[in-house]
């Protein structure tokens, strides 16, 4: 059970209760309610596509008091919006700290998140130039055509985005801005100058200082808070906002719907043991960006704000209710933003649909990256494999049983007493042996390396991080200290380039005793897990570069390692750098661009396996795609049925991993025991023959944005009854529909249809037709998987030990026609492990079949400088060629051959019948085309 009272709820955060305190006020008020938040129509002026303006806030009415809040609104290339408001009297430096911290804290918000977060478009739209006022409302054109439109009303403050007309996106539509302006600590901790600027309930107690489970908050800066309610007007289903259990379509934390969490939604990076697998409770991962879908119409915010974060969903017809709101349609949902500190930086996003969406949120924060082919194959972990004896036995047996793996994966015990870059030579004396010996097989190594340095005066990563002063501080100055796997530890503070170059240089050959080209990384309990610190993590008054508090940056600090540690694998081969492989606990907007990550410490329980499919989509709407959960879950021990399912359901994770805590019993699926290793066996081959439709899809998530698992409402946006499933998904654009089997002894399973296009089983081709749910037969030995009729999808059918030996075996098409007998697909190849592709090294062809004619077609999207590296990569697999092509739903023919065209020549393939279907149609081989895929070539089925 998770140790629930180790972790803030919202009441037992100062912050969060404050401005819940505001929200509830504002509500009994209903009508009577103002916002104390204004914009002087004098202060608002637009240049070059930026806006800016004074947002004043009022302390105190009677004695005219008010603070200033400078805000810009940047109208960016892309037609996204860019909210920031930061705080006058902070900028100005112009704040009193606590006796002592003047010079070693900063006074500013910090505005650093921009740096670690975005990569680009940013540039403003300086065409946006106009701003028609009246005396209450402000209003800029923008976007394509000039079409969007933001109206900024003056007093009370609040911000509308319309599209086409349409009202969207209303920032502060209930009137829940709070921007805590800094005030002088009162002597007395009495009421200070708050009394009139806040309502009954906004409670003091925590301003100054804080204590959660006995670990006291020094808060320096006093309170800071920052809090906005951003209302999706229209919208009932919101996504995103991970790392989370529960659905996909997020539940409501307040309001009168069934089944809504007593608690806001939070983001705050942390080490959380045996979480719950349905709960709005803080997980590893921070990305505080949310989608909002409708029948035609997609939007969104990211709220780019690292310290810990609060959000409300309410989806009910309120905003009506409210005579302020701009907004009069019933059914919306609103949300509410808290956050402990920081800026308001907040993008807005105006789709109008998912893909314009992720290009636009994409553009900010960069796509994922195309993973090494390897990693996106099948990995083998445990705490612990013991010794190279136990990492070549296990390796051995994947052999015997005829199962294949890539990855073999070393936890905390390899090292020397949890010294990371050591090993412990007892059990580990010679890893490059070890690593060579993977190699023949062409399989990898991956080693944990945890953020945490053990303190011990010997250790030279430990020296070097005192002498180079790499460490966080503690709030008195002195180096942070807490414990961990090591004992007692210190942190290197990653928010430095410094110490991001040192730590990366640890990774080379020379550094890191004994490593080979083949060992990739884990960077584990990096949120970071301090085991005595405040919610198991680090002291939000620790100090790091420039006197920035660990509270304002938490949420990246994860995200900061494993950059580092991407930047240090990278440059290990100067020559030709190797594309790294990190898996990383924590992560952020961005992390992305470094890492792959998974779900944690999960249960090996039905609802912890059924969770992880919401959870992974989720994930992948805010950039995190290539993610997935411990297979045969973390704790406990599966049994064997579970375990066999788990791997069904892993198979048909973006990352597929199975671990196990060192406690449990050794499961590796040799040891399962007849029928079920065979039942294993066959879902890992399956994700083996599939490989090269799941790396199309990563450089398709690569190009786009677009997540690898891609949830109904994606693929079928109009279809309003798909908006909340999520038992099963759809992998990249292939067609491939997935629905995991999550219970015992499930005789069937649900399947939803969103059209009526004939669906077909994986395995035999049985037709599945009619929009709506069908009760689909289930066995334990068959993973339901379906393809979507219209779609082309490609398999390898020679099974191999692992990926890397795959690379030049030939391909099967699978076309499975839909009504009009029409389907495409795509096929995306390059080395799979360099940079070559970034230079045009790759091929992309596109499928269609059309009145009886498969083609296929070049899509790479090189220019001529690319030409000569597009050559070099079709040489070097001019030996792959096309094996099969299943025509799935074709219209019976008699024709027993069929032309096939290739560089001018012109040939002939059989045409095998399988099987009948109804309405006329067949299952169809065309058996050895030889066509060769890096060319264009043509098969017509007479
Ligand atoms: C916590 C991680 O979540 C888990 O996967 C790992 O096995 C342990 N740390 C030990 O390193």
């Amino acid at each position: 059970m998770v140790k629930k009272e180790d972790f803030k709820r919202c009441e037992q955060s100062s912050f969060c209760r404050r401005n819940h305190a505001i929200a509830k006020y504002a509500e009994e008020q209903g009508s009577k309610w103002t916002s104390p938040y204004v914009i002087p129509p004098d202060t608002i002026k637009l240049v070059d596509g930026i806006l800016t303006a004074d947002v004043i806030k009022t302390v105190d009415a009677a004695k005219q008091e008010t603070r200033k809040f400078p805000m810009t609104l940047k109208f960016l290339e892309n037609g996204v919006v860019r909210v920031t408001i930061d705080e006058q009297s902070r900028i100005n430096g112009e704040i009193a700290l606590p006796e002592g911290k003047d010079g070693k804290v900063n006074k500013q918000r910090y505005n650093k998140v921009e740096d670690y977060t975005i990569v680009g478009g940013l540039t403003p739209d300086t065409s946006v130039s106009k701003a028609t006022k009246t005396k209450d409302t402000t209003s800029i054109a923008f976007g394509p055509e000039m079409k969007w439109q933001v109206v900024v009303n003056h007093s009370p403050v609040k911000i509308e985005f319309l599209r086409d007309g349409h009202s969207e996106v209303v920032l502060n539509d209930r009137g829940l801005i709070n921007l805590e302006h800094w005030r002088a600590k009162p002597e007395d901790s009495g009421n200070g100058d708050e009394a009139a600027a806040y309502p009954p309930g906004y409670e003091k107690d925590g301003m100054w200082e804080e204590t959660f489970n006995g670990k006291t908050d020094s808060k320096p800066r006093g309170p800071e808070s920052i809090a906005l309610d951003i209302t999706f007007v229209g919208y009932t289903d919101v996504y995103g906002i991970p790392e989370h259990t529960g659905p996909l379509s997020l539940r409501e934390t307040k309001g009168s719907g069934e089944g809504k969490f007593d608690q806001p939604y939070r983001l705050w990076n942390a080490d959380v043991f045996q979480y719950e697998y349905d709960s709005p409770m803080a997980l590893y991962g921070a990305v505080p960006f949310m989608q909002a879908h409708k029948k035609g119409s997609d939007v969104g915010v990211f709220w780019m704000n690292a310290a810990e974060t609060w959000i409300d969903i309410e989806k009910t017809g309120s905003v009506a209710k409210n005579p302020l709101s701009f907004s009069t349609k019933a059914e919306s949902t609103q949300t509410h933003w808290i956050s402990e500190s920081g800026l308001v930086d907040v993008f807005v996003f105006l789709g109008p649909d998912s893909r314009s969406l992720y290009k636009q949120y994409g553009g900010l924060i960069g796509h994922t990256r195309l993973p090494p082919l390897f990693s996106i194959a099948h990995h083998q972990c445990r705490w612990n494999y013991e010794s190279e004896t136990d990492v070549l036995d296990v390796t051995a047996n994947f052999d015997k049983y005829h199962i294949p793996y890539d990855v073999i994966w070393l936890d905390i015990e390899y090292t020397d007493k949890k010294k990371y870059f050591t090993w412990d030579k007892n059990f580990f004396p010679n890893p490059d042996r070890m690593m060579s010996r993977l190699e023949e097989t062409k399989r990898k190594l991956v080693a944990i390396i945890d953020p945490h340095v053990k303190k011990e005066d010997g250790f030279s990563l430990y020296k070097e991080a005192i002498a180079g002063d790499h460490c966080i501080k503690n709030a008195d100055g002195g180096v942070y200290e807490g414990q961990c796997w090591p004992g007692l530890s210190i942190w290197p503070d990653f928010s430095r380039q410094s110490t991001r170059d040192w730590w990366a240089a640890k990774y080379d050959h020379k550094n890191f005793e004994g490593s080979l080209a083949n060992l990739h990384v884990w960077n584990d309990m990096n949120e970071p897990a301090i085991f005595d610190g405040p919610d198991v993590s680090m002291h939000r008054d620790a100090l790091h570069a420039d006197g920035w508090e660990h509270r304002d940056m938490h949420n990246m600090y994860g995200s900061m390692m494993v950059s580092s540690s991407y930047e240090g694998l990278k440059a290990r081969d100067p020559k030709e750098p190797k594309r790294p492989f990190i898996l990383s606990r924590s992560w952020w907007a961005g992390t992305h661009r470094s890492a792959a990550i998974w779900t944690g410490d999960n249960m090996g329980t039905w609802e912890h396996m059924a969770s992880a499919g919401p959870t992974l989509m989720n994930n992948g709407l805010a950039g995190m795609t290539f993610s997935g959960a411990d297979v045969g879950g973390f704790f406990d021990d599966p049994p064997s049925d579970m375990l066999t399912r788990w791997y069904q359901a892993g198979a048909f994770y973006p990352f597929f991993r199975a671990h196990a805590h060192i406690d449990t019993k050794r499961r590796e699926p040799w040891l399962i025991g007849e029928p079920y290793t065979s039942m294993i066996r066959d879902a890992i081959v399956l994700r083996y023959s599939l490989l090269t439709t799941w790396y199309t899809a990563f450089y398709t998530a690569s190009k786009t944005g677009l997540p690898v698992l891609r949830p109904h409402f994606i693929q079928f946006p109009d279809d309003t009854d798909g908006f909340k499933e999520d038992r099963q998904y759809f992998i990249g654009d292939s067609g491939l529909l997935h629905h995991p089997v999550t219970s015992k002894d499930a005789e069937s399973i649900e399947l939803y249809l969103a059209d009526d296009q004939p669906h077909y089983t994986y395995l035999d081709y049985d037709e599945l037709r009619g929009k709506g749910s069908h009760t689909v037969k289930t066995e334990l030995s068959h993973n339901p998987v379906f393809i979507h009729g219209g779609h082309i999808f490609t398999r390898r059918d020679r099974q191999r030990r692992s990926a890397e030996l795959m690379r030049r075996d030939p391909v099967t098409l699978v076309v499975a026609l839909d009504n009009a007998q029409f389907a495409q697909g795509e096929l995306y190849m390059d080395d799979g492990e360099t940079f070559r592709n970034e230079a045009g090294e790759y091929l992309h062809r596109r499928f269609t079949f059309t009145s009886g004619k498969l083609l296929s077609k070049d899509l790479h999207i090189g220019d001529s400088s690319q030409a000569a590296a597009k050559r070099k990569y079709a040489d070097d697999v001019d030996s792959v060629f096309v094996e099969k092509v299943v025509l799935v739903g074709l219209k019976r023919t008699q024709a027993t051959d069929v032309t096939v065209e290739q560089a001018g020549k012109h040939w002939q393939a059989d045409l095998e019948h399988v099987r009948d279907l109804p309405l006329g149609r067949a299952v169809y081989h065309v058996r050895l085309p030889k066509v060769r895929v890096s060319g264009d070539w043509s098969i017509q089925v007479a």
